[in-house]
């Protein structure tokens, strides 16, 4: 069973069944103005901060039929009443003679037709600007006219998303909504009591609406035993114009689309914006009122879309990675940087979430190759909530910059810190400074999170001294084997073992960050910074190769009382697959036990839907172990297909040279190579989940938790700069593929510091990894690394072999 299919020449995905198994959803704006569309017209809008300024309810707990956030009715006069249908599907699910929802970059367009009628409604935020518009041209395509009426609504929420379900009385008492009329045009005005002059939102359309609704109540009719699939004022000629003073507030206009002759069209524009006031901002959405202005912001949005992918594009021997890379891994890189782990469907954005520490600090390496400034202007907030020590807040609000704690707050027996969060700031800002070689950035203050009383920061530093700052917090919070201190976790936030656990993932991460930082004081001229770190490095390679080896594979934790997790001692959780492929990132791995390390990975955690992250699962709820037992075994984090630590097992595979291994790694997680497979794994196919349950689990392959996941900008480092190896380093682009010993080659275009390269590899001894030759503009060059030049196109040509 399949739901669609990719159009790479459009870079779209085609969804053609709206039935599909759960909601499959699109990103349109970023983080400033935006949220998702799903493939049934349902919108989850939020300005700035998803949990303390969001505009439209969805609730994704709903059954998949029901109304959420807005829809679009349609109707005409039929037997003495009023034939009422949504073309979007949802939510009056009238049968549609033809139904496809493309899903592109920044954009959706649904097209459906029912009844003899044609809709096409196209969904965006225009680059920059705080409103979605919604294009629609509704065609009569039966053979005689046809008069017919157009209803948008949407339903707001209060701005404080988790106060919208946990009151129901103080909530509606400031929910208020107003009608402006501006010539012949409504503006609907909504806004909770105490935002009035400073965030209102708006909603009006480019046609003169003839009638409104803002009160949900007696848009629905009959105190709400109407319902969202037959509104009972849609059967009225005209809608109530209530302007609501206290309850759930809705913006609901009736567009007249007059008597359209057969093959005839109408077209109208609705906005949903938010502002901070809507009288004052009327001569700006006005400008939308001629709908030749969407037409303007849509090819705007386009062109911004094909100069990020443009960036990087390759032409492999897989169809279904060259989608991936070049368009639909990007695009969820691009996804994640803003949303980290904030906003979807099933990371709710309600109440304590923001944005993550760890989390946003691995997106940013996901774009760096495309917007490098944006990842730096992202790294430099991460930076302003590490705190003087070094270790980082785990959490931020975008909105007010506050940090949290995560959930490490809630068990202040506990420590209080994420014993990895602050070195991944590391790795972000040394990958930024390979793309770009702006070294500048290392000299700019950023201030440490703690501040005095009147909110101002207690120090500032600059940027390279809070790189020295993290990996000297690990160095010094070390436990019984001189090991880094668990925290209250790693990576893993759902093993929270006592204090005094140390942990083997952050041993190996630290190792990672002292190599690239060690590599950059060598750049700077700085011998005695990188040497002294090279003695950091060295000690803590001495140690895990002393203790954490536990006789075919690394030990993943030591608990409190010094008793290893993660081996054959253990009866359940006996191998990790993080305890295996970061010894090998670190470069820890003596040669024989990375050989070992990652066979143990082969034999005992894949499977044909990927590496699990642990086997076997925790059979119950263990206190000792925390959040990972709550889950049954093969679920998420507990012996389940935890699909962010994948593309790290292929890296390591890369770095041993094994390219057939790392393909397979990467080929049987694509998820573009599983859209007909979809009944099983049933979340989208053109982005990747976060997990998908393992084999331990009967539902074995099911995925869920799709777009938000690291899984987005790992997977895009890992092929891009360790399976077609082209990688950015602060001497330049290195080129070191190591691939599928069948593949005779590839090709790749990548923009890098001002110039493109257009690179082509051949692989005439079908080896996987091993540069013999590369020459640059028709001249042989020494080694691998591709000259800087500023500008212009330069063409690559690398031999693999001996
Ligand atoms: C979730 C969290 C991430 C964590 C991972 C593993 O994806 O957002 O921070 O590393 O789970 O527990």
């Amino acid at each position: 069973m399949t739901y669609g299919y990719f159009d790479d020449a459009h870079r779209e995905y085609v969804i053609t069944d709206p039935r599909t198994p759960v909601k499959w959803v699109n990103y349109v704006g970023t983080l400033d103005f935006g949220g998702l569309v799903d493939h049934t017209g349902g919108i989850l809008i939020c300005r700035d901060d998803p949990g303390l300024n969001r505009i439209t309810k969805y609730i994704p707990q709903l059954p998949a039929g029901d109304f959420r956030g807005g829809t679009l009715y349609l109707r005409f006069p039929e037997g003495g009443a009023y034939r009422v249908f949504s073309p979007f599907y949802v939510p009056t699910l009238d049968p549609l003679d033809r139904y496809e929802c493309h899903v592109g970059m920044g954009y959706t367009r649904i097209i459906s037709e029912c009844r003899g009628i044609r809709t096409e409604a196209t969904f965006f935020v225009p680059r920059g600007e705080d409103r979605l518009l919604t294009d629609v041209r509704v065609t009569n395509l039966r053979g005689e006219p046809l008069a017919l009426d157009a209803i948008p609504v949407v339903e707001y929420t209060h701005f404080d998303a988790l106060k919208q379900y946990t009151n129901a009385d103080w909530v509606p008492q400031t929910m208020q909504s107003r009608a402006i009329r501006d010539g012949d045009h409504t503006v609907l005005a909504q806004c909770a009591f105490m935002k009035r002059g400073a965030n209102e939102n708006y909603f009006t359309a480019s046609l003169p609406a003839a009638s409104f609704e803002t009160d949900r109540r007696p848009f629905l009719g009959a105190n709400e035993y109407g319902t969202w699939a037959r509104p009972l004022s849609l059967q009225e000629p005209a809608l109530g114009n209530h302007e609501a003073l206290r309850g759930d507030n809705i913006a609901a206009l009736l567009l007249p689309l007059g008597e359209l002759g057969p093959g005839e069209s109408a077209r109208f524009v609705t906005q949903l914006g938010q502002v901070a006031s809507v009288g004052a901002a009327l001569p700006d959405i006005r400008r939308y009122f001629d709908p030749a202005a969407a037409d303007a912001a849509l090819a705007d949005l386009n062109a911004t879309w094909r100069d990020y992918l443009d960036i990087f594009q390759v032409e492999t021997p897989d169809a279904s990675l060259n989608s991936m890379l070049n368009v639909f891994n990007p695009r969820q890189c691009h996804t994640t940087k803003n949303w980290s782990r904030y906003l979807s469907l099933y990371q709710l954005g309600l109440g304590s979430r923001g944005l993550g520490f760890r989390d946003s600090s691995q997106d940013v390496m996901g774009v760096l190759a495309h917007i490098p400034e944006e990842g730096k202007a992202l790294l430099t907030k991460l930076l302003s909530v590490q705190k003087r020590d070094g270790s980082a807040m785990h959490q931020l609000y975008p909105l007010t910059m506050e940090g949290s704690m995560g959930d490490a707050g809630e068990m202040p027996d506990r420590p209080q810190y994420y014993s990895d969060d602050h070195l991944w700031a590391v790795l972000a800002a040394c990958a930024y400074l390979k793309e770009t070689g702006d070294f500048a950035f290392l000299e700019e203050e950023i201030p440490f999170y703690e501040k005095d009383g009147q909110d101002r920061p207690l120090e500032s530093s600059s940027v390279l001294e809070h790189l020295r700052r993290a990996v000297a917090f690990t160095r010094e919070n070390v436990g019984r084997h001189g090991l880094p201190l668990a925290g209250f976790a790693d990576w893993n936030d759902t093993i929270n073992l006592a204090a005094g656990a140390e942990s083997l993932f952050t041993a190996n991460l630290y190792g990672r960050a002292l190599r690239d930082l060690i590599a950059l004081f060598e750049v700077l001229g700085d011998a005695i910074s990188a040497a002294a770190l090279e003695a950091d490095y060295a000690a803590m390679r001495e140690r895990v190769n002393a203790h954490a080896w536990d006789g075919a594979w690394y030990v993943r934790y030591f608990d409190a009382a010094g008793e290893p997790i993660g081996s054959r001692q253990n009866e359940k959780g006996q191998l990790f697959t993080n305890g295996q492929s970061w010894p090998v990132i670190s470069g820890f791995a003596t040669p024989e036990r990375a050989e070992q390390a990652l066979d143990a990975v082969y034999a005992y955690l894949n499977t044909p839907s990927g590496i699990k992250l642990s086997t076997p699962g925790y059979d119950g709820y263990n206190p000792a172990y925390g959040g990972v037992s709550t889950y049954p075994p093969g679920a998420k984090e507990n012996g389940g297909i935890f699909l962010h630590a994948n593309p790290w097992v292929i890296i390591a595979e890369t770095q041993l040279g094994h390219g057939d291994r790392a393909y397979q790694y990467y080929a049987q997680v694509n998820p573009a190579a599983r859209n007909t497979e979809i009944d099983r794994f049933e979340c989208e196919p053109y982005v990747y989940p976060q997990n998908i349950l393992g084999d331990e689990h009967p539902q074995f392959g099911l995925a869920r938790n799709s777009w938000l996941s690291g899984t987005a900008s790992w997977m895009y480092q890992a092929a891009t700069q360790y399976i077609l190896g082209i990688q950015p380093t602060y001497a330049g682009l290195r080129i070191d593929p190591c691939i599928p010993a069948a593949w005779e080659g590839f090709t790749a275009a990548r923009r890098f510091r001002g110039a493109t390269y257009r690179i082509t590899v051949r692989n005439p001894q079908g080896v996987s990894k091993g540069v013999a030759a590369v020459t640059v503009d028709g001249a042989p060059i020494k080694g691998n690394t591709l000259p800087i030049f500023a500008d212009g196109t330069h063409t690559v040509e690398v031999t693999l072999g001996e």
